[in-house]
């Protein structure tokens, strides 16, 4: 595997291997990585002959500066993992290589943004659609691969990448979860061992959810999951939002859309989880 940090190189070598006639797929990540990434660097390395993977904690997409302090960077690890996995070209720059100067960019992303995560974290997805529009204009790619546990961020991606004219498939791709149902994530290493023990909650309430959903509205299916959920030690609540799984508005009734997403962000003591189902 070839580790790239400066960005100039990474553009001549993903543009020498396009000019070969090969196919280019990237997979954003902030590093700590884990099965949950390496099941979209497979699916990208069946999709496409190059994979590329960037490893970054982007600055601008924290709204809470103790979030980004207490990200976990794991570089050697993430290495390791990324080789066994097969992936062709680690993208791993500093924050000064990706950001010469500030990025004063704000993206009209629409009312996708304006809610849930967007309304709770003011800028993150701002700073999501900068890093990630970087990331598409270095390398170009043909598909680029999101996990679902991020569901809103998917949807403002495709806002930016037609936003910017980007032409780029995205691939949205099922969480990965823990055996006990925990939806993986970089932020569980953070979990102690009585927290950790408490959050697979989420996802059973989650699960739970469905049935209550097939005789009850919306809002009492809502109110099913903030309240369960809520009862349980060490768990909190953020918001709980039934969405319509294109738009990401607030559903009022089960029939006011296609598809379904129940959304969802817990505190568990200090850590912000996020989790999500869909109903139909
Ligand atoms: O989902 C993430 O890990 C990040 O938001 C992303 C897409 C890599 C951008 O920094």
């Amino acid at each position: 595997m070839e580790i790239i940090r400066k960005v100039e190189l990474l553009r001549r070598r993903v543009e020498e291997e396009k000019q070969c006639g090969r196919s280019v797929g990237l997979v954003p990540t902030m590093g700590a990585l884990h099965a949950g990434h390496v099941s979209l660097i497979d699916r990208a390395r069946k999709e496409n002959d190059i994979v590329v993977v960037s490893v970054f904690v982007n600055p601008t997409q924290f709204n809470n500066p103790e979030d980004l302090r207490t990200y976990p960077r794991t570089e050697e690890a993430d290495c390791e993992k990324l080789t066994n996995a097969g992936v062709d070209i680690a993208f791993i720059p500093s924050v000064d290589e990706v950001y010469p100067e500030p990025d004063t960019r704000v993206f009209d992303l629409g009312p996708v943004a304006k809610v849930m995560e967007g309304a709770m974290r003011p800028g993150h997805f701002n700073g999501v659609a900068q890093i990630v529009s970087k990331l598409f204009d270095m390398v170009r790619p043909h598909r680029a691969y999101f996990g679902e546990k991020d569901f809103q961020q998917i949807a403002v991606i495709r806002r930016m990448t037609e936003l910017e004219g980007f032409n780029i498939e995205i691939i949205d791709c099922p969480i990965k979860r823990e055996a006990d149902g925990l939806a993986m994530s970089s932020r569980n290493v953070r979990l102690t061992a009585y927290q950790r023990a408490i959050a697979p909650n989420i996802y059973r309430t989650l699960q739970e959810s469905l049935e209550i959903a097939k005789f009850k509205t919306v809002e009492q299916t809502r109110q099913y999951v903030i309240n369960t959920i809520d009862d349980i030690d060490e768990l909190e609540v953020e918001y709980y939002e039934i969405v319509d799984a294109k738009t990401m508005q607030p559903i009022k009734n089960w029939t006011d859309c296609e598809t379904a997403v129940g959304c969802v962000t817990v505190y568990c003591g200090d850590v912000r989880l996020i989790d999500n189902i869909k109903y139909q």
